[in-house]
């Protein structure tokens, strides 16, 4: 045990003087970007003051929907997140503070917009604008992006460009005669009607080798839905109803009404629901509303079907396949940080007298998962190949079994029936889902 463990730090030592001997180097790039590794920036590259941005609650005024709408999602919630928080900790600490910008740059943007929050140490002294996380004016005071110094030049790793003011980006036409109305100017900008604009901050990659670590942007570009022109905000900003039918039909639908209380109705404006997978934090943050949501989202975006043998023989082998689809979700199932996520088969077979002749996947007493299970999920590991949740050590994907848009897998299982099993046997499979699995939570 001990040597192992000696092993195992050597080899994250020499991960961490590798990284990090990049960066340094990279000096072209630290001009261009002075928050990197982050590529987020401002304007004119200085931090900008507090009272350049308005908090969410002033434009909840006159966009009260859109603010309900908004308050405990994910978005608003991406400071407040204690995993995130804590993630930050062991990682600002184990790289002496040179990721911190990185993980700001998406979960806390005005901490690098306003210089509120540049380490992990200011946490202490941020104030309300910072603990909003992705509110209001972090993504409509988005005047650009700078995808084209991304290694692919397609968004990510926070590549926006931030231009706090009275001008709001927003999807309809420029209007600088809103001012006397809104105390704001309207400006028109096209990436806020596409997937791009989400892709700034929900593709991640690994800045010293370009690696993709998180990356529904390009998952989604792959799928049928960037073919039919549908983007993340046809399935976002909708309620899960609306985004099944989406999903369905592959066609978006358009929502007419007001985008401000004190403005005339439109043809198009968009729920700021933002639901995903993530029921756990979102319950325990308090929003119960957005948990249900999210479970209603899990509960229909995949299929599943038994394909089973005519008949099984006593004493002997018997093979179930159990094939999953991925009908809904309009990139990977699971995306993001699929190699945290959790997307598992629980099968149980039972005989005519009720007893079990076969599971997989179950959980056990201290919450971890079967080891046999069949799991669709990433793994991420370091340079030495060890398998690793943190971000800053992740070298690459080892391998990716999260289910692409519309397509399926299929887990297979051999049944050694008993003897004295009596037919018929009951099939009974479950497709489950966490956010987290239990070693990494403890
Ligand atoms: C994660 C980024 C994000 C956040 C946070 C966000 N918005 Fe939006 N908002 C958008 C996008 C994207 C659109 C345009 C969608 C489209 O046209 O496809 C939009 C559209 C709008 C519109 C135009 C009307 C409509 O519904 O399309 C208004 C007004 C608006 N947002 C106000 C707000 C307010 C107020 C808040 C905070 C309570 C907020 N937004 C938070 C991304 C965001
Ligand atoms: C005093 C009222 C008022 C306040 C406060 C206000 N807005 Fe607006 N906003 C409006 C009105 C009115 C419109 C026009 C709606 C329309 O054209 O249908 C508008 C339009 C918008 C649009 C669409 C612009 C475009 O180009 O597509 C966005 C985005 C927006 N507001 C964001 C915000 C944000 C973010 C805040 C807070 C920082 C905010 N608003 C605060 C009244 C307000
Ligand atoms: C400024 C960065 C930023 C932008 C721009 C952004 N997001 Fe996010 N988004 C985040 C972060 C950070 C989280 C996760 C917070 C957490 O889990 O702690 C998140 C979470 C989410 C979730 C919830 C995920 C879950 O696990 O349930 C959804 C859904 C989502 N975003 C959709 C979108 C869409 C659609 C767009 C584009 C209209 C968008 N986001 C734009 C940063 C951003
Ligand atoms: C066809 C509809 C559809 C489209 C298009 C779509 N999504 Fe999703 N998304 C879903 C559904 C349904 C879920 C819930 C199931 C899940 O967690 O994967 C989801 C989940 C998510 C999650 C949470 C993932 C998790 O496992 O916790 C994020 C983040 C997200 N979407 C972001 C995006 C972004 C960014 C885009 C555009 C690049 C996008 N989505 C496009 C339907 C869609
Ligand atoms: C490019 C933007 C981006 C960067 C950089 C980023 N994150 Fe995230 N993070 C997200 C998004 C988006 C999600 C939610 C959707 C998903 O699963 O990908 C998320 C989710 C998470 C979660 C899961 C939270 C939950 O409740 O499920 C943790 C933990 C996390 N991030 C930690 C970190 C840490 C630590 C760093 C810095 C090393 C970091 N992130 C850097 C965008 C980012």
């Amino acid at each position: 045990m001990g040597s192992r463990s000696f092993c195992y730090v050597i080899v994250v030592m020499l991960c961490y003087i590798a990284l990090f001997g990049v960066l340094n180097m990279g000096l072209a790039q630290t001009e261009d970007f002075p928050f990197y590794p982050s590529l987020f920036n401002t304007h004119n590259g200085k931090p900008a003051r507090d009272s350049d941005f308005m908090p969410a609650d002033k434009c909840k005024q006159c966009h009260q929907r859109i603010y309900e709408q908004w308050q405990g999602s994910m978005h608003a919630n991406a400071y407040r997140d204690p995993v995130w928080q804590k993630l930050f900790e062991i990682g600002s600490r184990e790289t002496k503070g040179k990721i911190d910008k990185f993980c700001i740059g998406c979960h806390a943007p005005a901490g690098l917009a306003t210089g509120g929050l540049l380490s992990f140490s200011d946490m202490r002294s941020a104030g309300s604008l910072i603990r909003d996380g992705v509110q209001c004016d972090m993504c409509h005071s988005i005047a650009a992006g700078s995808a084209d110094y991304t290694p692919t030049g397609v968004p990510g790793n926070a590549s926006i460009i931030l231009k706090p003011g009275p001008q709001k980006y927003g999807p309809y036409e420029s209007n600088p005669m809103l001012m006397m109305m809104a105390g704001h100017q309207a400006v028109y900008s096209e990436m806020h009607t596409q997937s791009e604009f989400c892709a700034n901050c929900h593709n991640m990659f690994n800045p010293e080798n370009n690696h993709p670590l998180a990356a529904t942007y390009n998952e989604w570009e792959d799928s049928i839905y960037a073919q039919k022109g549908i983007v993340c905000q046809d399935c976002h900003m909708v309620t899960a109803a609306e985004a099944f039918q989406v999903a369905s039909s592959l066609k978006p639908i358009k929502k007419p009404g007001l985008a401000s209380e004190r403005s005339p109705r439109r043809d198009s404006i968009h729920d700021h629901l933002f639901v995903g997978g993530n029921f756990a934090i979102s319950g325990m943050l308090g929003a119960d509303k957005k948990a249900r949501a999210a479970r209603e989202r899990l509960s229909k975006v995949a299929t599943l079907e038994l394909i089973l043998p005519a008949a099984a023989p006593k004493g002997g082998v018997a093979e179930i396949k159990v094939k999953v689809t991925n009908v809904a979700a309009g990139h990977n199932l699971p995306t993001g940080m699929n190699e945290l996520r959790q997307l598992w088969l629980e099968i149980f077979v039972r005989d005519a007298a009720g007893q079990v002749v076969f599971t997989s996947g179950e959980v056990d007493a201290a919450g971890n998962i079967d080891s046999k299970a069949v799991i669709f999920n990433a793994r991420a590991v370091d340079k030495a190949g060890v398998p690793t949740f943190k971000p800053w050590k992740m070298d690459r994907l080892e391998y990716d079994r999260s289910i692409p848009a519309k397509e399926s897998s299929t887990g297979a299982y051999k049944l050694n029936i008993p003897a004295t099993a009596q037919g018929p046997l009951t099939v009974i499979a479950f497709l489950r889902y966490r956010s987290f699995p239990q070693s990494f939570i403890n």
